[in-house]
């Protein structure tokens, strides 16, 4: 039987590269992109480069979408392998500093703006989880990887001697946070099922959230995934990763 793995915001950067891993790997990849013409582009060339792709429109900010997105799985496959929860959103801080000054946090970032990163990063992550988390019980060995971030860890943000110390800001890197402990939590709550459930991050990668910024290639950055979702039954659950190994909370 082959593995059906879903990807959120795998239209590009690094969840393309995720569902191009997976598909590497043998998996049927389900495509989660919230334009329908960007997602089918990519599953274009990932079907032109011999892999099994399909398109699931999902925008995981809107509950009508996530809720059409496990029916059609559900009808088409039955059954959820792996699920990829990369979907996610930066805002620039500083951005919001001019537009009202009276709601701004530390960082020059509004409160909407911080709002409307945890919507993708942390409620949408929530809903398409719970929403296929049904599916994922059906799957014999049901593998969760969370795309979270090392500026999300508690332990490199207060280390000094860690990049991230010069950095304060209160919506991505919180957003990320949350991320990590629903990991956590969703282990804990399927510890005894063989379902695992772990954080990654991707390392600093040169997408559009950050202008092209980042060190690493998008196939680089999505090394880590496209391990996690494929660990056996004696690999880790509630855990976070990068490349190299595990990583602090
Ligand atoms: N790049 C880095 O250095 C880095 C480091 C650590 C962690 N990460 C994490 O890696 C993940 C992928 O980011 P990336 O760097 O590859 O960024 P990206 O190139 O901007 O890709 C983000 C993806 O998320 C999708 N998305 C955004 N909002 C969505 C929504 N409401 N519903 C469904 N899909 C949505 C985007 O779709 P559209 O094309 O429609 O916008 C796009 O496919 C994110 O979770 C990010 O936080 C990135």
């Amino acid at each position: 039987m082959t593995s059906i793995a879903l990807i959120t915001g795998a239209n590009k950067g690094i969840g393309y590269e995720i569902a191009r891993g997976l598909g590497a790997a043998g998996y049927t990849v389900l495509v989660g992109a919230r334009d329908g013409a960007r997602g089918a582009s990519a599953v274009d060339s990932l079907t032109s480069a011999g892999f099994d792709a399909h398109l699931v429109q999902l925008d995981v900010t809107d509950p009508a979408s996530v809720a059409a997105a496990a029916k059609h799985i559900e009808h088409a496959y039955a059954h959820l392998d792996v699920l990829v929860n990369n979907a996610g959103i930066a805002r620039p801080d500083g951005d919001d500093r001019a537009l009202d000054p009276a709601a701004w946090a530390p960082s020059g970032q509004s409160l909407d703006s911080i709002r409307a990163v945890f919507e993708v990063n942390v409620f949408g992550l929530i809903s398409v989880t719970n929403a296929m988390l049904p599916l994922i019980r059906r799957a014999p060995a049901g593998r969760i990887v969370n795309v979270a971030s090392e500026v999300g860890s508690f332990a490199l943000t207060l280390d000094q001697s860690s990049p991230y110390w010069s950095l304060v800001s209160l919506g991505y890197p919180v957003s990320k946070t949350a991320v990590n402990m629903i990991t956590a939590q969703y282990a804990k709550e399927l510890w005894d099922t063989p379902i695992k459930v772990n954080s990654v991050c991707p390392g600093y990668t040169a997408t559009d959230l950050n202008g092209m910024s980042g060190f690493k290639t998008p196939e680089e950055g999505a090394r880590v995934a496209v391990r996690l979702a494929q660990i056996g039954a004696d690999g880790p659950t509630a855990q976070f990763f990068n490349e190299a190994g595990p990583l602090p909370w």
